[in-house]
């Protein structure tokens, strides 16, 4: 039996059901987070947590159960999947009412569904590295919001998949902004740079994480916009994301980055992250 959770009731997948007035159904209206999952072991869950909450003050929505709350139910609902590597989902929305672009005020619920999937670390693209597109960001201006809203990155992402790629690197202009799915950095002299985390991007838990270890372990790092030239002039590109880790990017456009092989400073910090991960939950 698969478990999800709807409201607060632990249920059957099977018997789980939404109202086709849900307001996350009719208008994307609401937040969500995807939490990776080692040996059973949440890791960073207290960021993603941390960001939903943000994110939720961000549009005006209260959440119904406290960061410890949050933390409890994922956890029985990883225990009760048996869930060893894989992601949790979850999301609010603004509840079940009659469809009305205003809010329909502090009387309706939140709408809370949560599920597990099993996910393994995907060793052979991080080994080998993978190809991406380039793609105008057309998304709206506040990125930095996790918003059930996805269909901008839907589309990025769906151009990638046509063309064989994992991913597509967003610019707004000549700005690279971030990933589809994922956050972009490059390498240039055994710098790192990557978009500093305001509105035009999602700051990635995994993004932080990697400039945690860059302030630890004194790699050089520089938090400021780049552009598509510097990108395709670059040493070594990365992509970052909760399921991805830390991922080589090996080609865009079809042109090699770099020498077309995964470069020494994205090989350190893949090892340096998975000891992150080791340190949290246990070897992998
Ligand atoms: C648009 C976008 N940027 C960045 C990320 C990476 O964020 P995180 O490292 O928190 O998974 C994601 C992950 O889903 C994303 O969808």
């Amino acid at each position: 039996m698969e478990y999800v959770i709807v409201d607060d009731q632990v249920m059957d997948r099977s018997t789980a059901k939404v109202d086709i007035e849900d307001r996350g159904y009719q208008f994307g209206d609401g937040v969500y987070e995807v939490i990776r999952v080692y040996n059973g072991k949440m890791f960073t869950g207290k960021e993603h947590l941390k960001r939903l909450v943000e994110s939720a003050e961000k549009i005006r929505m209260k959440l119904p159960y406290s960061p410890e709350e949050l933390e409890g139910k994922m956890e029985e609902l990883i225990a009760k999947n048996e869930l060893q590597t894989g992601t949790v989902y979850m999301q609010f929305t603004r509840g079940t009412s009659p469809r009305n672009h205003v809010f329909p005020g502090n009387g309706v619920a939140p709408t809370f569904v949560a599920y597990t999937r099993n996910v393994a670390r995907p060793e052979e693209s991080m080994e080998k590295g993978v190809r991406a597109i380039l793609d105008e960001d057309i998304r709206w201006l506040r990125c930095d919001i996790k918003s059930l809203n996805l269909l901008g990155n839907l589309l990025s992402k769906q151009k990638a998949a046509e063309a064989g790629c994992f991913e597509a690197i967003l610019h707004r202009g000549e700005t690279v902004t971030e990933g589809s799915h994922s956050n972009i950095s490059i390498i240039k002299d055994g710098v790192i740079i990557t978009h500093p985390a305001d509105n035009h991007i999602l700051n990635g838990i995994t993004r932080q994480k990697v400039l945690e270890i860059c302030g630890k372990e004194q790699i050089a790092f520089e938090e400021r916009a780049y552009t598509v030239e510097e990108l395709n002039a670059a040493d070594e590109v990365f992509s970052s994301g909760t399921t991805v880790e830390v991922m080589p990017v090996v080609e865009i456009e079809g042109k090699p980055v770099g020498n077309g092989e995964p470069g020494t400073v994205t090989r350190n910090l893949q090892k340096l992250f998975k000891a992150e991960i080791e340190s949290q939950c246990g070897k992998i």
